[in-house]
């Protein structure tokens, strides 16, 4: 599946100056750039951070593959298009360009590592609940389509309580029984040559064709009931379809139309409450994602630069033509503020090549990416 949008997001210390710069130079400024408000968390100890560091990386990458697989899901059950990717009742990019902590949700007085349980324990929630409704529709869809064989597959498969009559059949003789074959088109004079001597005791000109669709014809055979399962058997080694399957019961027809009626309904049932709870799960996962990157960019920005909090936070856009160049703005960016990872960053050094192959997600600063997919 290809993004609709990439953004890189990129947080630098004020210090570096860098609103100009990223907006008029980097990638010739043809990058929309949003400057990104965060609020002042607690930040607790150091250690808290290190620790909180660790988790955050983890819970960033569930929550971008669960966004992902709601996607997925709902690329199956709808004609999913961009217009599903709604957050909060706007555009999944509008939702990131105008970025604000909900601080009514998410209270500040809350240290950073409870934000971050309540953030996430929302979303993996919400998360197991699609991932439920899922399988529910699933089994539902099965369901449905195996009554829906039965009532509209061919007539090798389908069900024949809609199709025989009573007439049709010699019902209580004590040596005679009559048997369904159902036959293909290609091989109906096979059929007409053969049956009769197919084994002993058939009934000569019994054979009756009851019902044809594109692909079989459906025949009736009367003979001795002795001789029955040798008929089925040579049949079947004629490359025809006998239904024994089928005993007649009105018992049985009535049933069966219940069950199309009642699958289909739970199918369509099924489906309408997975799209529902999928666009919902879409919007607040999407949006928890969102904050738990952050949280992220928070904890890690500290953790680089120090305290207090002095950096700025941004997402630049790439999308349609301009998608082609994320990887060289990210150049552009490590070139220009490699020095912040010290000499090892410099954009000469061979340092720099060897930590970004120790840990590729390594850069000198904080620089992460958002696909909307
Ligand atoms: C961005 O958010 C502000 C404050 O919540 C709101 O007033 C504004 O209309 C939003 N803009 C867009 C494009 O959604
Ligand atoms: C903040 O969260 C509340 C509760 O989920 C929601 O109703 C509100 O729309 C959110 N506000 C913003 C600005 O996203
Ligand atoms: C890609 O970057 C170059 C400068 O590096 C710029 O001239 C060009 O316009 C950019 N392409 C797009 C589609 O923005």
């Amino acid at each position: 599946m290809g993004s609709i949008a990439t953004y890189l997001v990129l947080s630098l210390p004020q210090s570096t100056n860098a609103h100009e710069w990223l907006a008029q130079e980097l990638v010739g400024g043809k990058s929309p750039l949003y400057k990104i408000k965060l609020p002042d968390f607690q930040s607790g100890t150091l250690d808290s951070l290190v620790q909180e560091s660790d988790e955050l990386v983890k819970l960033d990458q569930q929550l971008s593959s669960s966004v992902a697989k709601v996607i997925d899901i709902l690329a199956t059950v709808t004609e999913s298009d961009s217009s599903s990717r709604i957050v909060n009742s706007k555009p999944a990019t509008d939702f990131i360009q105008n970025f604000t902590w909900n601080t009514t949700k998410y209270r500040l007085d809350k240290p950073i590592n409870q934000l971050v349980k309540l953030i996430s324990d929302e979303a993996l929630a919400l998360d197991n609940d699609v991932r439920v409704s899922y399988q529910s529709y699933q089994t539902a869809k099965s369901n449905f389509l195996a009554a829906d064989r039965k009532k509209n597959g061919d007539l090798s498969i389908k069900s024949l309580h809609e199709i025989v009559r009573p007439e049709q059949f010699v019902l209580d003789s004590e040596h005679l029984t009559t048997i369904l074959i159902a036959v293909p088109k290609s091989l109906t004079s096979d059929f007409d040559n053969s049956y009769e001597t197919l084994t002993q005791f058939v009934i000569p000109r019994s054979a009756t064709v009851i019902a044809t669709d594109s692909e079989f014809s459906l025949y009736t055979v009367t003979l001795f009931k002795k001789y029955q399962s040798e008929f089925i058997a040579a049949a079947r080694e004629h490359k025809w379809h006998p239904r024994n399957d089928f005993v007649y019961s009105e018992e049985t027809l009535n049933n069966l139309r219940k069950e199309f009626d009642l699958t289909k309904a739970t199918e369509s049932k099924a489906k309408n409450d997975l799209i529902r709870l999928a666009k919902t799960a879409y919007s607040d996962i999407f949006a928890s994602w969102l904050h738990i990157k952050a949280v992220r960019v928070y904890v890690e920005s500290v953790l680089r630069y120090g305290l207090p909090p002095q950096f700025d936070y941004y997402f630049i856009k790439f999308e349609g033509a301009n998608a082609k160049n994320l990887s060289k703005a990210k150049k552009e960016l490590i070139d220009k503020f490699g020095f912040l990872g010290g000499d090892g960053f410099s954009s000469t050094s061979n340092l720099h090549e060897y930590a970004s192959l120790v840990d590729t997600e390594y850069e000198p600063f904080v620089l992460y990416e958002i696909d909307v997919v």
